[in-house]
C-alpha cells in the first residue's frame, strides 16, 4: 500500500493539477516544525517561479481546495507561500486500518523478487571471532532480514576464510612443535589420526603465536628477524603446499575445520545470526584454474614481477586504482583470487541479481578491484549488482579500536559476558522479574537488544563508540528501551485480556496530542522500512522503532488505559497500542532481536 507521504503528497498534487499547476509540486514531507503543522508542502514555492505567481497567491489557492477535503483538520497557507498540514482523527484512524490488515503491515513485497547472495560474517577459521566479525555478523543479519521482508530471494553466506596464510602459519608453527606427527612425514602412507593432534584452546593460542613469530622485527627497527623472515618463507610455502593439495597439510585442514566449524555456529547461534550455506574460501578452487585460464586468454592478464595481475583502472577515477593480483609469482591464489572464483561458483549455483558484501570499510579497495575484474572478464553479467556495504570500527570510549581492559583484542565471547553482566546485575533492580522468570534467558535477550541496537542505530559506513553503560541503559536511545516499552505494551494487554476476555478492539480517530503522535509515528512505518531497504540502512529501522516507543511512553504516561471508564474509548485505546507492540516487534525481527515477556 501507498506510505502515509505519498498518500498525503497524492491528494495535495490533485489539489496542484486541479488549481491548473503541475502536480509535482504537490510533494509533502513531514513538518520540520512540529509545533506549527505536521505536515507540509513547499510546492507553491517553487511554482511561483514556473507560473510568475507570488508563492502565497498559489498556496492561498491550493488551501482553498483543501477545505473540504476530510483528510486534513487543518490546511492552510504562511507566508510567504508555505501549506502546513494537519490530518484529521479519522483520516489518520483509516490508515492505521488499512495498514492494520495488510499482509507485512503494507510494505509491498517486490513483484518480481530478486535473488540477493550476501556475504557476511566471514570469519577466519582457527582465528577467534573477534569484535571485527561482529559488526558484519549484526548488520548482514538484518540486511538479510530486510531484502526477505520484502520478498527477495535472499540467501546468507558466511563465507569462511580457510585458505589464506593463516593456515599456513598453523601447520608451520605446529611443525615446529611437534615435528613428529605424521601431517609432516613426506613418506607416510597409512591414514592419519582421526582425532586432532591440538583442541581448539591449542588453536587459539597456536595462531597468535605464530603470527607473532612471522612478524618479529630487528629492535629498534622495523625489519623481521633472521627467524621470522625464515618462519614468514615457510608459512607462505605451507600455504602453497596446501593449495596443492599436499595430503598431510590437508588432513591438519581438515582437523582445524572440524574443530572450529561447531564452535563457530555455537558463537553465531549465540547472537542469533544463521547462514543459508556455510561455504569457504576454499569452496571457489575448482573454479581457479579455468578461471585464469579464461582471464588470460581474453587477454586481460599480464605478468608484472613475476606475478599474474589485471589492470582495472579507468580513465576517470580520481585516485589511483591498483591492478588486481591475481596469482603470486610461485602460483598461489590470494584473496582477489578466491573472491573472484566464489563468484564464478555465485554465478553458476544461484544466477544473483544481486551480491552485497558486508565487509570491514578499510577493504573497499580490494572490492573495488573484484568487481571491476568480474565484469571486465565477464564473470558477472553487465546487469547484477555487486554492492559494497564497507562498515566502519568500533571504537572503545578512547576512540580507538576497542580493546580488552588489558589492551588485546577483544574476542566477542568476552564482549558479549561484559554486556550480559551488565544486564544482569540492572535486572536484579527489577522488581518486575518473578521467581518463574528464567532470568538469564530473559538477560541475554536484553544483552542481545544492546548489542544489536547499539551497533545498528549507527550509519553503518560510521565508526562509533562501543559504550556498554549507554547501550544497556533502560532510558534513552537504547535497545533495553524499545524492549522496556514492548514489554509495557505485552503486560498491558494481558492485563485487558483477563479482564475482558479476547474480545474484537477497533481503533479510534485519536482524541489527545499524545494519542495523535503515536498514531502518525505508526503511520511512518512504510516510509521508514522502505528507506531502511532501499539504502540498505537498518539505522532508519532503529531511528522508527525509537520514536514509535517514544510517542508510545508518552502516550502512556498521558492517559490510564486499564482504567479508562469509555469502554469504546479504551478498546481504541488497546487497539493501537496493540498495532504499536506488533510494529515494534517487526522492527525488531529485522534488527535480529525480540522482546522478552518481563524483564
Ligand atoms: N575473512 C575476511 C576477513 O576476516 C572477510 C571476508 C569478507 N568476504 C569476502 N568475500 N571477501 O577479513
Amino acid at each position: 500500500m501507498k506510505t502515509i507521504l505519498s498518500t498525503i503528497s497524492g491528494i495535495i498534487s490533485k489539489a496542484f493539477e486541479e488549481c491548473g499547476y503541475d502536480p509535482s509540486f504537490g510533494k509533502v514531507s513531514v513538518s520540520n516544525r512540529p509545533d506549527l503543522c505536521e505536515y507540509q508542502c513547499n510546492g507553491a514555492m517553487a511554482a511561483a517561479k514556473q507560473y510568475h505567481k507570488a508563492p502565497f497567491m498559489i498556496a492561498d489557492e491550493i488551501v482553498a481546495k483543501l477545505q473540504e477535503n476530510d483528510a486534513f483538520s487543518k490546511a492552510e497557507s504562511v507566508k510567504p507561500g508555505f501549506i502546513n498540514l494537519d490530518l484529521s482523527g479519522s483520516f489518520i484512524c483509516g490508515f492505521l486500518s488499512d495498514m492494520e490488515k495488510a499482509e507485512n503491515f503494507g510494505c509491498e513485497k517486490e513483484e518480481e523478487p530478486q535473488t540477493i547472495v550476501i556475504d557476511y560474517g566471514g570469519p577466519n577459521v582457527a582465528k577467534p571471532l573477534h569484535i571485527g566479525h561482529l559488526r558484519s555478523a549484526i548488520i548482514g543479519e538484518s540486511i538479510k532480514r530486510i531484502n526477505r521482508f520484502f520478498g527477495n530471494n535472499v540467501i546468507g553466506d558466511v563465507h569462511l576464510g580457510d585458505w589464506g596464510l593463516q593456515m599456513g602459519l598453523i601447520i608451520e608453527e605446529l611443525k615446529d612443535r611437534k615435528p613428529d606427527l605424521p601431517y609432516f612425514d613426506e613418506s607416510f602412507t597409512g591414514e592419519y589420526p582421526k582425532e586432532p593432534p591440538f583442541t581448539l584452546s591449542d588453536l587459539e593460542e597456536i595462531y597468535p603465536a605464530a603470527s607473532k613469530k612471522a612478524k618479529a622485527c630487528k629492535e629498534g627497527t622495523k625489519e623481521l628477524t633472521e627467524e621470522a623472515a625464515e618462519f614468514s618463507k615457510r608459512a607462505h610455502l605451507a600455504t602453497l603446499m596446501l593449495q596443492q593439495e599436499n595430503r598431510g597439510y590437508q588432513a591438519l585442514w581438515h582437523h582445524i575445520l572440524d574443530l572450529s566449524i561447531p564452535d563457530l555456529k555455537k558463537n553465531y547461534d549465540k547472537l542469533g545470526v544463521s547462514f543459508d550455506i556455510w561455504k569457504a574460501e576454499s569452496d571457489a578452487k575448482p573454479f581457479i584454474a579455468d578461471m585464469i585460464k579464461d582471464i588470460k586468454d581474453k587477454g586481460l592478464a599480464y605478468e608484472s614481477q613475476g606475478a599474474l595481475v589485471v589492470d582495472v583502472a579507468e580513465s576517470s577515477d580520481q585516485k589511483e586504482i591498483p591492478p588486481l593480483i591475481l596469482t603470486k609469482s610461485d602460483g598461489s591464489a590470494l584473496y582477489p583470487t578466491t573472491d573472484l572464483a566464489t563468484l564464478v561458483d555465485r554465478e553458476r549455483t544461484y544466477h544473483p541479481d544481486k551480491v552485497i558484501y558486508v565487509v570491514d570499510k578499510r577493504q573497499e579497495m580490494h572490492f573495488t578491484q573484484v568487481f571491476r575484474a568480474a565484469r571486465m572478464a565477464g564473470i558477472v553479467r553487465p546487469e547484477t549488482y555487486l554492492t559494497f556495504l564497507g562498515f566502519g570500527t568500533m571504537n572503545g570510549k578512547d576512540g580507538k579500536p576497542f580493546k580488552t581492559r588489558a589492551g588485546g583484542v577483544m574476542r566477542l565471547e568476552t564482549l558479549i559476558d561484559e554486556i550480559y553482566t551488565s544486564v544482569f546485575e540492572k535486572s536484579l533492580e527489577s522488581e518486575h522479574l518473578g521467581e518463574n522468570d528464567d532470568r538469564e534467558k530473559v538477560c541475554m535477550m536484553i544483552a542481545m537488544a544492546a548489542l544489536k541496537y547499539g551497533d545498528l542505530s549507527n550509519q553503518a559506513s560510521k565508526d562509533y563508540i562501543f559504550d556498554i553503560e549507554r547501550f544497556s541503559s533502560f532510558d534513552g536511545n537504547s535497545g533495553p528501551y524499545i524492549l522496556y516499552n514492548t514489554v509495557r505494551i505485552k503486560t498491558i494487554l494481558s492485563k485487558y485480556a483477563a479482564e475482558n476476555g479476547n474480545i474484537e478492539c477497533r481503533l479510534m480517530p485519536p482524541s489527545s496530542k499524545e494519542e495523535k503522535q503515536l498514531c502518525l509515528t505508526a503511520a511512518s512505518f512504510i516510509d521508514a522500512m522502505n528507506d531502511a531497504y532501499a539504502n540498505l540502512a537498518p539505522h532508519r529501522i532503529c531511528g522508527f522503532l525509537y520514536d514509535l516507543a517514544s510517542a508510545f511512553n508518552a502516550f502512556y504516561n498521558s492517559v490510564k488505559i486499564l482504567t479508562e471508564p469509555d469502554p469504546e474509548k479504551q478498546q481504541g485505546y488497546i487497539a493501537l497500542i496493540d498495532l504499536t507492540k506488533r510494529l515494534l516487534e517487526t522492527g525488531m525481527q529485522l534488527l535480529g532481536f525480540a522482546a522478552p515477556e518481563r524483564m
